[in-house]
């Protein structure tokens, strides 16, 4: 039976697509998977029930999530009404400016759609620093692509920040397909 995932994110500039669509490569080469890959506003409850393994990508808007994902996971009170995502899988991934260095909000944005995710009753799975791509877009919460330069200006997200999308989809995949696949 083939992992069912759900990649649901925000994109205005691209950057945030790229990292789902790698995220999505890499899922793919790692196991037998179903992937449905959308725009959150374009994202249906379905969606969400029908997924095993569901991956939140948000580009960092004013130190938080964008609206358009905080839309989508505003509507699933009435999934949590009904204990719909319990012991589902889940993981994020994020771009951002981050201009000063700090990561301009990013760890708290990741942080809290892990928020939402555990709320839920799901089970989450961060990126283990031994991966490939790390050291170049690695948060122990997922793959971080930083897009800006040292001016506040936008940068588009570079082939090695995508190695690191790719290895925490292929680790995530792995991960649900076990823990839901394959009992022992
Ligand atoms: C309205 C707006 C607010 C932003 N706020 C932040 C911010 O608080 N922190 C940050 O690091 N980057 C911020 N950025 C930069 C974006 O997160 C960054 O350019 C991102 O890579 C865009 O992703 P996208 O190409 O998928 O749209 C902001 C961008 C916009 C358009």
């Amino acid at each position: 039976m083939p992992l069912n995932i759900l990649i649901s994110y925000h994109s205005d500039y691209n950057n945030t697509e790229k990292m789902a669509q790698a995220i999505a490569a890499g899922a793919k080469a790692a196991t037998d998977t179903n992937i449905i890959s959308k725009q959150a506003i374009h994202t249906e409850l379905d969606d969400l029930v029908a997924a095993d393994l569901i991956l939140f990508g948000t580009p960092v808007h004013m130190g938080s999530m964008a609206w358009q994902l905080k839309q989508l996971i505003d509507k699933t009170g009435k999934l949590w009404m009904e204990n719909m995502l319990e012991g589902k899988v889940g993981g994020v991934f994020a771009t951002g400016g981050g201009f000063g260095g700090g990561g301009g909000g990013v760890e708290a944005t990741m942080i809290s759609l892990y928020s939402n995710f555990l709320e839920q009753g799901m089970i989450v799975i961060g990126f283990p620093k031994s991966l490939p791509g790390y050291a170049d877009a690695g948060l122990q919460w997922g793959p971080y692509a930083r897009c800006g330069n040292h001016e506040g200006m936008p940068q588009s997200i570079s082939d090695s920040q995508l190695i690191a999308a790719r290895s925490y989809g292929g680790h995530v995949a792995e991960t649900a397909f076990q823990l839901l696949k394959n009992p022992l």
